[in-house]
């Protein structure tokens, strides 16, 4: 299609989404997650163009838009183009300067959905940028740059997972990365362990109100565990005896919120400890808890995903359900035994549409390779 477009053979690099398998807003907090790259993904091909305009095209909008090189919008304006738009400002910001070219996108991540529909765009073109200038970012750096895009340009408040994963997944494992300083160990996922994915068909987003609220309540319960202890500058460093000494001073809704963080992480290090052994019984035990903090401490679920998670318990097969991503609605992650997913696919999927009158969609997805170019 760029070719047909554009008349120049592009270079195309492909970037995942994502489905995160426990640590669920603990990424800002310092904290740890361990997501899956998944296999719904965002192309993107570049080629360089001499007339100074930057034009992209989406597959997926059907629209093109034209830019000026030499005079780029300076703010986001709500629209697809705003994520190729943040990189490039971002990589100028690093002090590139960046010739005009022709971006075509393609993508199949469900958007909206809390797989990582953006973090794949912004990966995927921040490689083709890339290509462009002669230029190549450690996979850790790139990752931090993706999300500034977010931070910075669209206006999007969130962590490092979405990005971080994209760009540095690995095929048949999950990645349990300490989001303080970016390190990270891969933990195989058993063959025979399939990943079912149920979208609630709730749309979620990181801009929107929820997100920011809850993060900002969780920051200020920090603020007060500080406020004694000095050392502690994130939820990350906080313990759950420090609830028990000072959640008297924070707002219930606050200590409740960090109750989740605090005891979130404990779980995420414990779950990636049971992976790497194969107990899959206690990753998915660990699964059922972090839900259920998930939904009742941090609030951050939906009916729709919590009965979801509900009507895939006694469904055979499963290993451990909870909802992924930002919350407020999106998808749920289901650990089932390879053997019985498309039986539990279609039955969790008919029992969702008879309880809630919506058609879901179930994906069963596998752990892919991370953000690359394709030949
Ligand atoms: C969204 C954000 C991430 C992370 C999750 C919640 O996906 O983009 O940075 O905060 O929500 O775990």
């Amino acid at each position: 299609m760029h070719l047909a477009r554009f008349h120049a053979q592009p270079a195309v690099f492909v970037a995942p989404g994502r489905v995160n398998l426990i640590g669920e807003h603990t990424d800002y907090a310092e904290g740890f997650v361990m997501p899956v790259a998944i296999n719904f993904a965002t192309l993107a091909g570049i080629s360089p163009r001499t007339d100074g305009k930057i034009v992209i095209y989406s597959e997926n909008y059907g629209e093109e838009k034209t830019f000026d090189a030499a005079s780029l919008p300076a703010k986001a304006s709500k629209h697809w183009s705003d994520y190729p738009l943040g990189v490039v400002a971002v990589v100028t910001g690093e002090g590139h300067k960046i010739p005009g070219f022709s971006l075509s996108l393609w993508g199949d991540v469900p958007l909206g959905s809390g797989l990582s529909s953006s973090a794949a765009l912004e990966v995927a073109t921040m490689l083709a940028v890339e290509s462009l200038i002669g230029v190549s970012y450690p996979g850790p750096v790139l990752a931090r740059l993706c999300q500034r895009v977010e931070n910075e340009f669209v206006g999007a408040n969130c962590g490092i997972m979405d990005q971080f994963i994209s760009a540095n997944g690995k095929k048949d494992h999950a990645l349990l990365l300490d989001c303080r300083d970016l390190s990270f160990r891969l933990a195989p996922i058993p063959a025979n362990v399939a990943l079912v994915i149920a979208n609630t068909m709730v749309k979620h987003s990181v801009a929107g109100g929820d997100y920011p609220t809850r993060r900002r309540e969780s920051e200020a319960a920090c603020a007060v565990i500080a406020s004694h202890r000095p050392g502690v500058s994130f939820l990350r460093d906080a313990t759950l005896e420090d609830l028990k000494k000072w959640g008297s001073e924070m707002t219930p809704k606050s200590l409740m919120r960090a109750r989740h963080v605090i005891s979130e992480d404990l779980r995420t290090v414990a779950a990636s400890e049971a992976l790497l052994k194969g107990d899959m019984k206690e990753v998915g035990r660990l699964m059922a808890e972090a839900h259920t903090s998930y939904s009742k401490d941090f609030e951050g679920s939906c009916v729709e995903a919590d009965t979801m998670v509900e009507l895939a318990q006694d469904l055979p097969g499963l290993i451990g359900a909870r909802l992924t991503g930002g919350g407020f609605g999106g998808c749920t992650i289901n650990l089932v035994e390879q053997s019985q997913a498309e039986s539990f696919a279609k039955a969790l999927g008919e029992r969702y549409a008879a309880k809630t009158g919506i058609v879901p969609e179930i994906h069963i997805c596998h752990a892919s390779d991370g953000a690359h170019r394709l030949d």
